[in-house]
């Protein structure tokens, strides 16, 4: 019997599930959440209490909606993948009506045997208190008549409303309904957001700019937990840049290419990509947020520009490869390309705590302009151009563009270093130079004393990627029939 319960344990950890054989076992636990509302909440002013709302469902097109996507900060603090709830951490200890003693509160969808035979299980206010350790959880039904005194409130923090959010009027408890009780509770000024309405009439303790920074102060710097879903979710987009690199041929279609690399991240169990895939070949890889990836064949003469993260556990990569569709930089694309590498090369050594953005900005920047004047695109280093019109970094975590300080960097921030140059058809200079586009980025946890560069397995030099290039692909032999 013990033999066959271990083999059983065996057999889980080896899938990587949890006995409910649907849900991953590596999601974040209870008790990283808890301890991050813990953490907000020696944060936060005194007599103050803290309310989140879970993200709305938004609509694709008809009776279809976007697959739903938890509100990052509402997850971190929480656990909790669905939407129409709402979260209230207090700064100091509460006493209910029938004498309990809470500090956080949290009400949530009730279980719907028919939402559920179509949409999927709900935790309901038992399963979040079981499996998400909130005792606190009531059903979104009761928040209505649920008495908290907010008027006592020295700050009641949350984040603006954008008034985005679809009432659903059969429901009553909604998010929409939701948020306007939340109003009604608070005494939210009517017919007006409270980012415009005037000084004197905004309400003394609704606080609607400061949880932004106490949550960018947070979630900017990872714990151990989250260091490893990135890793994760980083090597998993890695290891897509490799395979499309020994697979890419001309003649491929850039969404070809964009789904051998969703390929590889739903392989290793990735859930969804943190943002839209970019693949643009040639002059699409001018367009910087370049989303269509509708181009039929790429061709020998170009390079393509990948960037694409893996969303690993709510977790997501930010990578950049650009490579010679014909596996081979030609001249022009080679002094282009180790232009680039060496902006980041040189932001790399400088990066270190107490380093700002700006500052690494800066660097690439002057790296960029001082050899496009020495390659005769740019007639002075001082010239104003277009040619590297971004920053070189931001934070990565639940977010790709993630919260956290810019000003300052600390120890086990995760950031981006990623400059780039693009010379779109048309450029001020000799045409030889026109339709390329190079970005590089990797992403960086911030040490001690400097860097680790988290995306390593993802080759980044001339070399090694034409060398990579040259070796067999699993899919040289995966050819699919003709569609008529
Ligand atoms: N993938 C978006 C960015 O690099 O910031
Ligand atoms: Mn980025
Ligand atoms: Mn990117």
């Amino acid at each position: 019997m013990k033999l066959l319960l271990l083999m059983a344990c065996l057999l889980f950890c080896v899938e990587g599930f949890s006995q409910d054989k649907n849900v991953p076992a590596d999601f974040l636990t209870p008790d990283f959440h808890k301890g991050r509302r813990e953490k907000l909440r020696e944060t936060l002013p005194p007599n103050s209490v803290a309310v989140f709302f879970a993200n709305p469902v938004r609509n694709r097109s008809n009776d279809v909606d976007f697959v739903y996507h938890q509100d990052p900060d509402f997850y971190y603090l929480t656990g909790y993948k669905e939407t129409d709830a709402v979260l209230l951490i207090f700064k100091d200890k509460q006493t209910a009506a029938n004498g309990t003693v809470y500090s956080e509160i949290i009400f949530v969808r009730p279980r719907n045997a028919n939402e559920e035979l179509w949409n999927g299980g709900r935790l309901g206010k038992e399963g979040v208190r079981s499996a998400l350790g909130l005792n606190q959880a009531f059903n979104n039904t009761d928040f209505k008549k649920y008495n908290v005194d907010f008027a006592k409130f020295s700050n009641i923090l949350f984040y603006d409303f954008n008034n985005d959010v679809r009432d659903d009027a059969s429901d009553s408890t909604d998010l929409y309904s939701l948020i306007e009780q939340f109003k009604v509770k608070v005494n939210y000024p009517s017919k007006s957001t409270a980012l415009n309405v005037q000084p004197e009439q905004k309400k003394k303790n609704l606080n609607t700019s400061d949880l932004d920074n106490l949550m960018s102060g947070l979630r900017g710097v990872k714990t151990k937990e989250e260091l490893e879903l990135i890793r994760k979710a980083v090597n998993i987009s890695c290891t897509a840049q490799r395979e499309v690199m020994k697979a890419i041929k001309p003649g491929m279609s850039e969404r070809e290419i964009q789904g051998i690399h969703e390929f590889v991240f739903k392989k290793y169990q990735a859930e969804d990509v943190g943002y839209p895939s970019i693949v643009g070949a040639g002059n699409n890889g001018c367009i910087l947020h370049y989303e269509d990836n509708y181009k039929p064949l790429i061709t020998s003469s170009e390079m393509i520009l990948m960037d694409l993260g893996a969303e690993y556990r709510g977790y997501t990569a930010d990578i950049t490869r650009t490579i010679p569709v014909s596996g081979k930089f030609s001249p022009e694309q080679k002094l282009i390309y180790e232009l680039v590498l060496k902006a980041q090369e040189e932001a790399m050594k400088i990066c270190k705590p107490g380093i700002a953005f700006q500052d690494m900005t800066l660097v690439t920047q002057a790296v960029i302009n001082k050899g496009l004047k020495e390659l005769g695109i740019l007639k002075s280093e001082t010239e104003r151009h277009n040619y590297y019109p971004h920053g070189c970094c931001h934070h990565i975590g639940l977010d790709v563009h993630d919260k956290g300080a810019r000003m300052r960097l600390l120890e086990n921030m995760v950031i981006t270093i990623e400059p780039g140059i693009y010379i779109p058809q048309n450029s001020p200079c000799d045409k030889r130079w026109w339709g390329i586009a190079v970005r590089i980025e990797d992403d960086f946890l911030i040490t001690k004393t400097g860097v680790d560069q988290l995306s390593k397995l993802a080759p980044r030099t001339v070399d090694d990627i034409e060398a990579l290039m040259k070796e067999p692909s699993a899919l040289d032999d995966f050819v699919l029939p003709e569609l008529h």
